[in-house]
């Protein structure tokens, strides 16, 4: 996904950060950043976490009871951790929902809006869990990152999701991802917390659009994840994804007389025939949703027409 976690550059950029304090560290890891947020904008986020894996929000089992959604890096004001609470909780009425701020001043203005199940707390990557009675730690069960990550290094990015996989239970989630300042185009990495170690698995990319406007492609470059955005080159992933993508685009263009769901629906089904690892259900195309699912390179061996 943009970079090997197991190669010698990955481990001198953790040995370094470990050097600066981002392990094992109580302080909170991580850079207070511009804290520009807005209401609805991460509601087809949690729209797609609730189709993704509803599972997940609602389960009460074993270490599942009382596990937290993490919104990491909420802004300025908690409108987003707000927003999800209130939509998660109608799956999960007793959801607990913690929005983490690295910026003290930004975690003292939610104060206001705390109650039961619902809290703010000052932290970074390293996320605030307390310890409970008998030696355990609070529980994870999901970590949505957005519009976080975008304003660090590239090179940041897996020192970050490591320290947040660590205070994951296993099978939990981390969205982590991009969006334009309304939240109609974004694009996610979805990974998950493996069961063996507390490391993550990617499962997919996902591209959103609202459908609101012609569909192009090309315009989910602006908002990529950190991990590609700076990889937007031939022979890369994502670079080559987009290109077909985007042929794809091309050729579907007569559907467009159906509407911008018909053609983004063709397109994703034509990108697929391609051998992208693209997830063609409707429940995902139909709503603006393109998954593109791990491994995910292209299947030369189910390659179609490209
Ligand atoms: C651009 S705002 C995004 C707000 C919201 N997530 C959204 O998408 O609308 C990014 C926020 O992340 C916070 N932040 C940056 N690094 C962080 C970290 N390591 N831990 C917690 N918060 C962090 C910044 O202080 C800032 O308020």
């Amino acid at each position: 996904m943009g970079f090997d976690l197991n190669s010698p550059a990955a481990a001198r950029r953790a040995s370094r950060l470990a050097q600066h304090g981002w392990r094992r560290s109580r302080r909170p890891v991580g850079l207070p950043t511009r804290g520009k947020t807005a209401c609805n904008r991460l509601r087809r986020v949690d729209v797609f976490l609730l189709l993704y894996d509803a599972h997940l929000l609602r389960r009460e089992d074993g270490l599942f009871t009382g596990a937290w959604f993490v919104d990491l890096g909420y802004g300025a004001e908690p409108v987003t951790t707000l927003e999800s609470a209130a939509r998660f909780r109608r799956i999960n009425p007793h959801l607990p929902v913690m929005g983490v701020e690295i910026d003290p001043l930004r975690v003292a203005a939610a104060q206001p809006f705390a109650d039961e199940r619902t809290e703010f707390r000052l932290g970074g990557f390293n996320l605030p869990l307390r310890r409970l009675q008998a030696g355990q730690s609070e529980r994870v069960r999901a970590i949505r990152a957005f519009n976080v990550l975008r304003q660090y290094k590239e090179e940041d990015v897996e020192p970050a999701w490591s320290e947040l996989a660590s205070a994951a239970l296993p099978g939990a989630l981390l969205i982590e991802g991009t969006s334009d300042p309304s939240g109609s185009l974004w694009v996610a990495n979805v990974l998950r917390r493996e069961c063996s170690a507390p490391c993550w698995r990617p499962e997919a990319l996902v591209f959103s659009t609202k459908l609101r406007t012609p569909f192009a492609p090309e315009a989910f470059q602006a908002v990529l994840p950190k991990n590609l955005i700076h990889r937007m080159q031939p022979g890369e992933m994502i670079y080559d994804f987009l290109e077909a993508w985007k042929h794809a685009a091309q050729v579907t263009a007569h559907e467009r007389v159906w509407g911008e769901r018909r053609r983004f629906v063709a397109a994703g089904q034509k990108v697929r025939a391609y051998g992208f690892c693209v997830d063609v259900r409707r429940r995902w195309l139909a709503r603006g949703y393109l998954l593109l699912q791990a491994p995910f390179y292209k299947r030369r061996s189910d390659g179609g027409d490209a």
